[in-house]
């Protein structure tokens, strides 16, 4: 079997090495504190289980969907989760679309609008599916920086202008994965008029909109004023619902985005199991994330707070599972990795895995397997003082 020659353009899996340090480790039989993986730990709300239970008892489920667009009273559901928590109305025939989790509708969106020979903006750091995509499709990825300076915001009248020209779609995230840095909604009304200008597509990606702590609730781009002409936002249950594995999401926005999504997805995949769709769509507006949240919180602080103590100066993200930290002065962000690997049986990302200006970071993830109430962040934080030479 020969494979197709665009395989080969996939970049190379910068985590290997750290993911052959990690199998060594495990299977010399140490406690490895792992903060790599940004997958809730906690099981889906019992309630949620229990409706997916009553639907797939339902005949109507068993079949294709033949929707236009989505199981209708997912979508339906969605509409209204999305009014109350955005205060903005979506018409589901038209504005929304449901996705087998927001990684399929961000690399089928890349289908939909990039040729060869056209652009995508990415972010450097940034989560790779669409860069990754754009290159399958034989597209460009130019990535943009985000910087700590700019609140890991992008100056998009830095991208040069025959850049921009040939640019389909920017792709922007936030609250952010890798930095979990947030976006204000005078931002968002930036992007949108720059996309106005422009005519380049905005894709944004939610996924972590329902992650929030210390009374912060992140805005959706949706939200600002003509928005729904040029910005298409996915949206998932993944992260908000501990819901990673049932493949669960919707995209909102430009009705013509929408339309040219539905269109690659309809000759690709047919549409989720209705009664996972059904299940999501209660879950949205009638099960509660804030047992989950408040675990991840009480692990942010610890985390944060001990490394503050160990010299770093962080502050507490307001969103998103992860925290980026800066390596300490000699290490790169892999040399570091391994350190905490090798000395303190601690596992964080290096921050080059998410582009080259990711490099001066780690990300460590809060969703870490085994941790009841924060003790596994703390031995970490004690491994790490008592392991690890810091070169403050
Ligand atoms: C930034 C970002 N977007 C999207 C996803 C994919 O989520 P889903 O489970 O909805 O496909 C992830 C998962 O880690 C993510 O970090």
């Amino acid at each position: 079997m020969q494979q197709a020659k665009r395989l080969s353009l996939i970049p190379p899996y910068l985590f290997g090495e750290i993911a052959r340090l990690k199998r060594q480790a495990l299977a010399e039989g140490k406690d490895l504190i792992d903060l790599g993986i940004g997958d809730p730990d906690q099981p889906t709300p019992i309630e949620v289980i229990d409706h997916l239970t009553e639907y797939s008892h339902d005949p109507s489920t068993h079949c294709y969907d033949e929707s236009a667009n989505g199981r209708v009273e997912f979508l339906d559901q969605a509409a209204v989760w999305f009014k109350s928590r955005f205060g903005v109305d979506l018409d589901p025939k038209t504005e929304m679309l449901e996705l087998i989790g927001s990684k399929e509708g961000l690399a089928h969106i890349v289908w939909a609008t990039i040729d060869p020979g056209d652009v995508a903006l990415v972010p450097d750091p940034g989560y790779t599916v669409v860069k990754v995509n754009t290159l399958l499709a034989g597209g460009t990825p130019y990535e943009f920086p985000l910087l700590p300076e700019n609140g890991f915001l992008p100056e998009l009248e830095k991208i040069p202008a025959d850049v921009v020209k040939k640019a389909k779609i920017i792709y922007l995230n936030y609250p952010n994965n890798p930095t979990g840095a947030i976006a204000t909604k005078e931002f968002f009304q930036k992007v949108v008029n720059w996309a106005r200008e422009t005519g380049v597509l905005v894709v944004h990606d939610c996924a972590y909109s329902e992650v929030n702590f210390d009374g912060y609730k992140a805005p959706s781009i949706l939200e600002v004023e003509g928005a729904k002409e040029v910005a298409i936002e996915m949206h998932s249950l993944s992260k908000t619902f501990n819901m990673t594995g049932w493949r669960i999401g919707f995209a909102a926005g430009s009705p013509d985005a929408i339309k040219a999504l539905n269109t690659l997805k309809s000759n690709v995949d047919s549409k989720q199991f209705a009664a996972i769709a059904l299940t999501a769509g209660w879950a949205l507006n009638n099960a509660s994330n804030s047992a989950a949240l408040e675990l991840i919180k009480r692990r942010r602080d610890i985390l944060v707070d001990g490394l503050n103590r160990l010299g770093w100066s962080l502050e507490k993200p307001k969103a998103t599972f992860y925290v980026w930290a800066p390596v300490p002065p000699g290490y790169t962000s892999v040399t570091f990795a391994k350190t905490l690997l090798e000395d303190a049986n601690v596992l964080a990302i290096p921050g080059l895995g998410y582009g080259p200006h990711g490099d001066g970071f780690i990300r460590m993830s809060l969703t870490v397997n085994g941790d009841k109430n924060g003790e596994r962040l703390a031995q970490a934080i004690e491994r790490i003082r008592d392991g690890v030479k810091l070169n403050w």
